[in-house]
């Protein structure tokens, strides 16, 4: 047994935060698949906690493999990774980051927008390629100023993005299951909502419950001049029927930051002038990263001490206790 108690750390985490982390616990990496059966059965004993690096996984076969398992703090936003219902039934508690990342990832959604629109990757493409020189200027692009922009999920980043949005003069419309107390026109139908704006972007959860909320229907409605955003996650939008939406040109153009199978990219997109593709980096800044790893080695941190964390999600808000 080891002095300190032991973390399973599913996926890349910075040095900083195996410092901070290293203080407290004895870490453990998750080896490759075929040796996991033999690294479970060593670490099951002392291994009270998990960090889960939002595009790996933290399934239920983990949380089985370890009963000592008290709490799992997971180093984004984004928990549709880690089986949360099954760690809540269990009594143990779920941790994310929430507001640190509000900022950056709605800056992202506000470029990836702004890119495609005025086709930035493939212009850029164009310059390099000697192609100005010998093929002349490029044709005109759409403009961004007095846009409809539709925001999928007004939640903590959709309404900071919302907040970007008056500079350029757009009408702000939103969908999601409640209407919010905000000044921007709600929608409870999304194709009807697709069908009125220019700009689509989608910042709702993952999981279940949003997959392929974005469809060949709500794409269709955006129309061939259209612009869909996605910052959320790849499983929201039905990825096969935007290739073809794209290749037929029933919807314009798209700007994504994440994808299905994430890291692989199907091939018709990656060969589309009319996209604008990004390794899911919505949050990917130095200092962004930094403040997300500390809420996450802060949440593990308080637990250790006193068994309050700061963030917990809402799955465990109802046992979780909360750090005042
Ligand atoms: P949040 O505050 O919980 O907001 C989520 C919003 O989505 C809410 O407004 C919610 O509204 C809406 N929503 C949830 N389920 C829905 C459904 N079935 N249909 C329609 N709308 C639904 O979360 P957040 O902090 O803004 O983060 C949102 C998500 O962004 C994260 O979960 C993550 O997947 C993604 N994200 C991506 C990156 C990146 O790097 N690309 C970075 C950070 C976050 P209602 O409850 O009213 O439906
Ligand atoms: C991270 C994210 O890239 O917070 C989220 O939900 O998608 C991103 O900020 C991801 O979680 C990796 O940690």
């Amino acid at each position: 047994m080891s002095e300190t108690p032991g973390v399973l750390i599913s996926g890349d985490i910075t040095p900083h935060m195996r410092d901070k982390l290293g203080a407290a616990f004895t870490l453990h990496d998750l080896p490759p698949e075929a040796e996991r059966a033999v690294f479970f059965e060593r670490i099951a004993r002392d291994c009270i906690a998990g960090v889960a690096y939002g595009a790996a996984v933290f399934p239920k076969s983990f949380i089985d493999a370890l009963p000592a398992l008290e709490i799992i703090s997971c180093y984004g936003v984004g928990y549709d990774a880690i089986d949360a219902e099954t760690a809540a039934e269990r009594g143990i508690v779920v941790t994310h980051t929430p507001n640190v990342l509000n900022d950056e990832v709605a800056n992202t959604a506000i470029l990836l927008w702004l890119a495609t629109a005025r086709r930035l990757a493939a212009h850029d493409a164009y310059v390099r390629a000697g192609r100005w020189e010998s093929e002349g200027n490029t044709p005109l692009t759409q403009g961004t100023q007095n846009q409809t922009v539709g925001i999928v999920g007004m939640g903590r980043i959709g309404q900071a993005i919302a907040d970007r949005l008056p500079v350029f003069g757009a009408r702000i419309a939103y969908h999601g299951r409640t209407k919010r107390d905000v000044p921007y026109t709600y929608y409870p139908d999304l194709v009807e909502m697709a069908r009125d704006c220019d700009v689509l972007i989608v910042i709702t959860p993952g999981g279940p419950a949003t997959r392929h909320l974005i469809n060949a229907d709500v794409m269709d409605a955006l129309g061939p001049t259209g612009i869909l955003v996605n910052v959320a996650r790849g499983t929201v939008v039905d990825e096969p029927a935007l290739v073809s939406a794209l290749q037929e040109g029933r919807l314009g153009a798209a700007g994504l930051d994440v994808f299905e199978n994430e890291p692989f990219v199907p091939e018709a997109l990656r060969q589309m002038d009319q996209v604008v593709l990004q390794p899911h980096v919505g949050s990917a800044t130095e200092t962004t990263r930094r403040a997300m790893g500390d809420l996450t080695c802060d949440n593990l941190l308080a637990f250790i001490e006193d068994g309050t964390v700061l963030t917990p999600v809402p799955e465990c808000a109802g046992f979780a206790k909360k750090r005042a």
